[in-house]
């Protein structure tokens, strides 16, 4: 079926423009070939916006994300606000605002390992094998959101963590019904040995459990997950967690991929769903064309599923993989032959045109090489 869709497109700080343009370009290569019909609308977000607007979320943009079918991001973060613990205004507000205004509860980081990639983690590629799962990350409540303070002398600052049942329910019903249609099996993660908002967690989760019947659950203190992660990462299925105990397990986990660089999002809600790679802004790779954008193409695997288009999804990531097992790789993976950002994108968008034409010979002056796909 034809698809006509609009993206919302945020390229953001970094490297976030030059990864997300290789996006755009495969994106493009699926609508021509698919006879789809794909507009985008560029919204300001992030550090870039701070220097244009004064603000790191523009109202425009949120009206640009709300009329559209779906976003894609690319980074946030500068160096110069994150060595200046006294700046109002910073960047990552801007993407913290759009996820509560836009209601994206759940962040979907999968998570997977690539032999082509295994010498690069610092793992025994024993432990590395079946490594398949899902981390489902609260992304609009807990210490991210709750009131912080600081006290009038400077001495003694304030988060505040809180959830309320609904806010856990909604991720959990999500979370169980990936798991159905997986391996059937759901890990908490929290610390309920010491939290309530992590007790609260556990009780719902629990209660739920009995709905889904046909998932195994099982809970584990976050500090023994982080442990289990690289014990033995097989183990997991799918792992719910609350937001800040999710960023920082899924930065951990993107280890077993061998690069920061490979893993891709999805962050879903009740209005316009957004994807992004799950790395930073990267700032010292800033326009020089060695960024990975395999995270930001995978991501827009991940768009393409969202619209139903489950063949086109699958041969994006089949030109990702193809690119890996023949050594087509950025500089993060491959220090001494690496290629770049842009023939990356190249390469990717290429392998989808032959292989949807029937042709299965890429051979590209750049490349000075030939390659049967
Ligand atoms: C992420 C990032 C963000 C987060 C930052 C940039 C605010 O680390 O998406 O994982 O902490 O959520
Ligand atoms: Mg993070």
């Amino acid at each position: 079926m034809n698809m006509k869709k609009k993206i919302a497109v945020i390229l953001g700080d970094g490297i976030g423009p030059e990864v997300t343009q290789q996006s755009i370009k495969v994106l493009n290569t699926i609508a021509k070939l698919y006879q789809h019909e794909f507009s985008y609308e560029h919204g300001l977000m992030g550090a870039i916006a701070i220097d244009e607007t004064g603000n790191p979320l523009p109202d425009e943009t949120i009206k640009i994300c709300l009329s559209s079918d779906a976003i894609l991001f690319g980074a946030i973060g500068d160096p110069k606000y994150d060595n200046d613990p006294n700046a109002k205004v910073r960047p990552e507000q801007g993407l913290l605002k759009l996820r509560k205004e836009l209601q994206l509860f759940a962040n979907i980081r999968p998570v997977k390992t690539y032999d082509a990639l295994q010498h690069l983690t610092p793992l025994k590629p024993k432990l590395l094998e079946n490594v398949d799962f899902v981390i489902y990350r609260e992304l609009t409540g807990g210490i991210y959101f709750g009131a912080k303070s600081i006290s009038d002398d400077g001495n003694v600052a304030t988060d505040n963590c809180s959830y309320s049942v609904n806010e856990i329910e909604r991720i959990a019903h999500l979370a169980f019904q990936h798991a159905q249609k997986r391996r059937k099996k759901l890990t908490l993660v929290d610390k309920a040995n010491v939290l309530e908002t992590s007790r609260l967690w556990r009780k719902v989760v629990q209660k739920m459990s009995a709905q889904y019947a046909d998932v195994t659950v099982d809970y584990l203190f976050v500090d023994n997950a982080a442990m289990q992660i690289i014990l033995n990462p097989a183990q997991f299925d799918v792992m719910l967690t609350e937001n800040l105990f999710g960023d920082i397990l899924s930065d951990e986990a993107s280890v077993l991929a061998g690069s920061l660089g490979m893993l891709p999002s999805a962050s879903v809600g009740n209005t316009v769903a957004l994807f992004e790679p799950i790395h930073g802004s990267y700032p010292q790779a800033k326009g020089k064309d060695i960024a990975n954008p395999m995270g930001s193409i995978l991501s827009a695997a991940m768009l393409l599923d969202h619209f139903g288009l489950t063949a086109e999804a699958a041969i994006v990531r089949e030109a990702a993989d193809w690119c890996l097992s023949n050594k087509f790789v950025s500089k993060d993976i491959d220090p001494i032959n690496s290629y770049s950002t842009s023939v990356l994108g190249d390469l990717i968008s290429e392998y989808i045109e032959r292989h949807i034409s029937g042709e299965g010979h890429v051979h590209h002056e750049r490349l000075h090489k030939s390659t049967i796909i």
